[in-house]
C-alpha cells in the first residue's frame, strides 16, 4: 500500500509541467533575481510566445513564426528556412544548457521579434515557461 501511494505521488509529480533545469537555467534565472525580478510569471510567457509585433522588416512576427507552438516539434526560421530543432529539453537534451547560447539568442530573437531587447523579467519569465515544455 505504501508503495502504491509513493508511485501514485511520484506519477502526479511528473504528470506536472515541471521546469527541466540545467545548470544553466539555474544560474540564468540567478542572474535575471539579482537583476531585480523577484516574481516569475510563465503564465505570461506562454501569452507574450504569441504576442505579434513589427520585426525589422516591418513584417508582424513572434517567437512562434520561427518556433511554431508545439515544443516537440521542429520549427522553422521564416526567413532562412532552416530547420530549428524542437524547443522542448523533453525532446532535445541540448536545450538551455549553455549560459551564454541562450542569451546570445534572447538577445538576437528579441530584437528579430519585437525590435528591442528583452528585458530581465520577460527572460526570465521565457525561460521558465520554455524549459517545462
Ligand atoms: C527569426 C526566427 C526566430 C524568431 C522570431 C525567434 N527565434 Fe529563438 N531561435 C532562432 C534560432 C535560429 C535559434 C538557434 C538555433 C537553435 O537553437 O536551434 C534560436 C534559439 C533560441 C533560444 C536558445 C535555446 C537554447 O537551447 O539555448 C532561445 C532561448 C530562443 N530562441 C527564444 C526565443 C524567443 C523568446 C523568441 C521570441 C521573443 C524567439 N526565440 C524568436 C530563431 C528565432
Amino acid at each position: 500500500m505504501k508503495k502504491l501511494v509513493a508511485l501514485m505521488i511520484m506519477a502526479s509529480i511528473f504528470a506536472a509541467p515541471v521546469a527541466m533545469a540545467t545548470p544553466a537555467t539555474d544560474a540564468l534565472l540567478a542572474k535575471y533575481k539579482a537583476e531585480g525580478v523577484s516574481k516569475i510569471d510563465a503564465a505570461k510567457a506562454k501569452a507574450d510566445w504569441t504576442k505579434e509585433a513589427k520585426g525589422e522588416d516591418g513584417e508582424l512576427i513572434s517567437c512562434s513564426t520561427c518556433h511554431g507552438t508545439d515544443f516537440s516539434k521542429a520549427g522553422k526560421h521564416r526567413k532562412t528556412h532552416k530547420v530549428i530543432e524542437p524547443m522542448s529539453p523533453r525532446v532535445n537534451t541540448e536545450r538551455y544548457t549553455d549560459e551564454k547560447k541562450i542569451e546570445k539568442w534572447f538577445k538576437r530573437n528579441c530584437n528579430d521579434a519585437w525590435g528591442r531587447e528583452c528585458t530581465a523579467q520577460e527572460k526570465a519569465d521565457f525561460l521558465t515557461f520554455m524549459s517545462a515544455q
